[in-house]
């Protein structure tokens, strides 16, 4: 924390010019500059995104999960709907990491974007295979290793369920990583003690860590009594895993405040995001937000920008972890203010 002096939110002008802060970020060395990216799976390769908004615009584009060959995902059904989120079953459908650096990376360094590739494989080998198969591609800021997707046909594919198999799996793409680029675990929510995982990867050489990938889920139609999705479960994201997500965020922070973390889980609003960056983060993803919303990160980087404003801070650095504070009683919080939104659904007044 720097000489800012912070206080307690104050109105925020919606409509006025955007007030003057510090957006610049680092994730591990990496330069991010603002806050805000997509978070993998949920914006492909930005190219769709970019006829919303520039994507060179926000902090950047995290790529869909690439294997080694091109893969065609699981039994459809693969989408319900949920309270204040939604399962997805996706599976790691894609193209292919040849395929993806020919088109999709290309594109992005075109483009200019800030980009983090998301990586994925059923074995330690098939990740370090396609980590290898990045090493000499220019156009990348950081690589994300998806060790946690929960929409694998065994639940023993789980590397992020079990610190030895994570472990493993970070140390082989670190290895095969060029140094300069810093390498993300990203982990599940579904552990009874998320540290020790985190530990456990950052001993293998995770430069930092993407907290959290969707939690297991399921539904089930009661006219057809039979689970609604193919593949019988999925990964629930959205709103609904928010509180969980910020407490693994706040968990890891307080036990190994130095390694960087890019959160994620249900961020919908800039007061959303601001709550993830008091937990810890450095950098928060925007995932689910973008089906209905495919301007979500724009509007959130802005509102993000008056919500860090309103309450006194000039750069966002410098909230990064500001919740782990010592209580004060002067900017002791009085009980919250529900207000019912449009949809019904009760948010802290103070969201912005
Ligand atoms: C349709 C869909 C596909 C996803 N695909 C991936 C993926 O390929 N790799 C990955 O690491 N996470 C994937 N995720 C998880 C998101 O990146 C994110 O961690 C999670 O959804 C929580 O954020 P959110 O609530 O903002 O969506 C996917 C999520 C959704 C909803």
């Amino acid at each position: 924390m720097t000489s800012t002096t912070v206080r307690l939110a104050q109105k925020p002008d919606l409509d006025g010019p955007l007030p003057d802060v510090d957006m610049a970020t680092q994730l591990a060395g990496a330069d991010f500059i603002n806050p805000i990216l997509t978070a993998s799976g949920c914006a492909a390769a930005g190219r769709e995104l970019d006829q919303f908004f520039d994507v060179t615009t926000i902090g950047g584009v995290v790529t869909k999960s690439v294997m080694l060959h091109p893969r065609s995902g699981r039994p459809t059904p693969r989408m319900a709907e949920t309270p204040s989120g939604m399962l997805n079953s996706i599976g790691l459908q894609g193209p292919g990491i040849d395929a993806f650096i020919d088109k999709d990376l290309a594109w992005l360094r075109e483009r200019g974007a800030t980009t983090v590739v998301s990586i994925a494989g059923g074995s330690v080998e098939e990740y370090a295979k396609v980590a290898s198969k990045l090493r000499l591609v220019p156009g990348i800021n950081a690589v994300e290793v998806n060790i946690s997707c929960p929409n694998v046909e065994s639940r023993g594919e789980v590397f992020a369920c079990d610190p030895v198999a994570a472990a493993e799996v970070i140390s082989a793409v670190r290895r095969s990583t060029a140094s300069s680029i810093p390498v993300l675990a990203k982990l599940s929510p579904d552990v009874t003690d998320i540290v020790e995982v985190a530990r456990a990867v950052v001993e293998a050489g995770a430069n930092g860590l993407s907290v959290i990938n969707t939690a297991l889920g399921m539904v089930i139609d009661t006219d057809t009594m039979r689970p609604v999705l193919g593949g019988l479960t999925g990964g629930l994201s959205g709103p609904a895993i928010r509180p969980i997500a910020v407490r693994c965020v706040w968990q890891i922070h307080a036990a190994m405040p130095e390694v960087p973390i890019l959160g994620m889980g249900g961020i919908r609003t800039g007061g959303d995001a601001l709550q993830f960056i008091l937990a810890g983060a450095s950098a928060v993803s925007v995932g689910t937000a973008i089906f209905a919303d495919p301007m979500a990160p724009a509007r959130i980087r802005d509102e993000l920008i008056r919500a860090l404003h309103a309450r006194g801070f000039g750069a966002v650095r410098d909230a990064v972890g500001y919740a782990h504070r010592a209580p004060d009683a002067e900017s002791a919080p009085e009980e919250p203010n529900l207000v019912a939104f449009e949809d019904g659904e009760p948010e802290l007044e103070s969201d912005l």
